[in-house]
């Protein structure tokens, strides 16, 4: 063996591998370099035993030679094995399985909000939202429900301990949301057609079908020449959309004292087809919404006069609906935050 010449290969395979991984090598590989030159039939082994072997006077010179290139070789494979020590620290391990972080979403009612709201922005309505703390005036008298009415009960209402209004009365948390009929009266001026969803309060006691709070949607448009027919269409639509293009739709008359006449709607029953079912209480229908044409007393709120203008409202409750549309027995599930009823949707 020309041992100078061996000592030179290996120190320009070294300045390889310094150049060929300039960072961190992963261990298999390490391992495998560290075998392939400092292993037992490794090239480092064998000058070690060409060294034994040598002439005496020459043992000495060849010995420093060969210790030198051993060392460079183990300094440099602990140099990374130190590099690798310290990424394991540091970065997480790649090679693990993903698992995906739960991003979140909206609640179930406020998808359900969206949908609808969006079927009646398709059908020519704008949004608004307002007050949760609403005003006696806004929550009744405007929308001629007068002094007796039950509802206006403190007990049947919550009220707040705040000092009232000298021309609008108590403050309360809104029992519905038709207030914003009046608001949007004050405010702009008709055509309009507006949609507002949103939380009302009722002193209700909880049970699989009833809450203190639950959302509604409001609806209303006011106009020249609006008419019963113009309710009906957009309702039926809407229920179309919502449920299925095969419901059936029943106006039912009724009393609102804010509208004139008034009517309550069911929808066929989408669990039994109308033939009758536990849902439907085997009529076939299941009542949804209230709705009406506005009264002339509400339309009076309107700065500029009434005269010549008619409206029709509606307002329906959004839980309800969620529940119908997905089979959902009880509106408490709504609210306790229990994430395996809440992933579902
Ligand atoms: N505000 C009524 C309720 O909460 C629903 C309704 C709205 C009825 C608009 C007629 C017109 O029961």
């Amino acid at each position: 063996m020309d041992w100078r010449e061996e000592v030179k290969r290996l120190e320009k395979a070294l300045e390889e591998l310094r150049s060929r991984y300039p960072a961190i090598i992963p261990s298999g590989e390490l391992e495998k370099i560290r075998t392939e030159f400092l292993g037992k039939k490794g090239p480092i082994k064998a000058l070690f035993d060409f060294v034994k072997k040598a002439p005496a006077e020459e043992r000495r010179e060849l010995g420093q030679f060969a210790n030198k290139i051993k060392r460079a070789f183990e300094e440099w494979i602990s140099e990374k094995r130190n590099l690798l020590q310290e990424a394991e620290e540091e970065i997480p391990d790649l090679s693990l399985p993903a698992f995906l972080p739960d991003l979140g979403r909206p609640h179930i009612i406020t998808q359900t909000i969206e949908e609808i709201v969006s079927i009646f922005e398709e059908l020519g309505f704008a949004l608004a939202t307002g007050p949760e703390i609403e005003q006696e005036f806004y929550n009744f008298s405007a929308l001629n429900i007068d002094i007796t009415h039950p509802s206006r009960d403190a007990f049947d209402t919550f009220y707040l301990d705040l000092p009232a209004d000298k021309e609008k009365g108590r403050y309360l948390l809104r029992s519905h949301t038709s207030p914003m009929q009046v608001r949007i009266m004050e405010a702009y001026e008709p055509p309009f057609a507006v949609v507002v969803p949103g939380r009302v309060y009722r002193p209700d006691a909880v049970d699989s079908s009833h809450s203190f709070m639950f959302h509604q949607i409001e609806g209303f448009a006011v106009d020249r020449g609006i008419k019963f027919y113009h309710l009906k269409a957009v309702l039926w639509e809407f229920a179309r959309r919502f449920f299925d293009r095969s419901v059936e739709l029943r106006f039912r008359p009724h009393y609102f004292p804010f509208t004139e006449p008034s009517a309550e709607v069911d929808v066929s029953c989408m669990f039994c087809k109308g033939k009758g079912c536990s849902v439907c209480k085997g009529t076939g229908w299941i009542e949804v919404l209230g709705c009406g044409m506005i009264h002339p007393k509400v339309l009076a709120n309107i700065p500029s006069g009434s005269e010549g203008l008619t409206g029709i409202a509606f307002g329906l409750g959004v839980e309800r609906m969620c529940m119908l549309r997905y089979g959902i027995p009880d509106i408490r599930l709504f609210y306790t935050g229990d994430v395996r009823f809440l992933r579902q949707f």
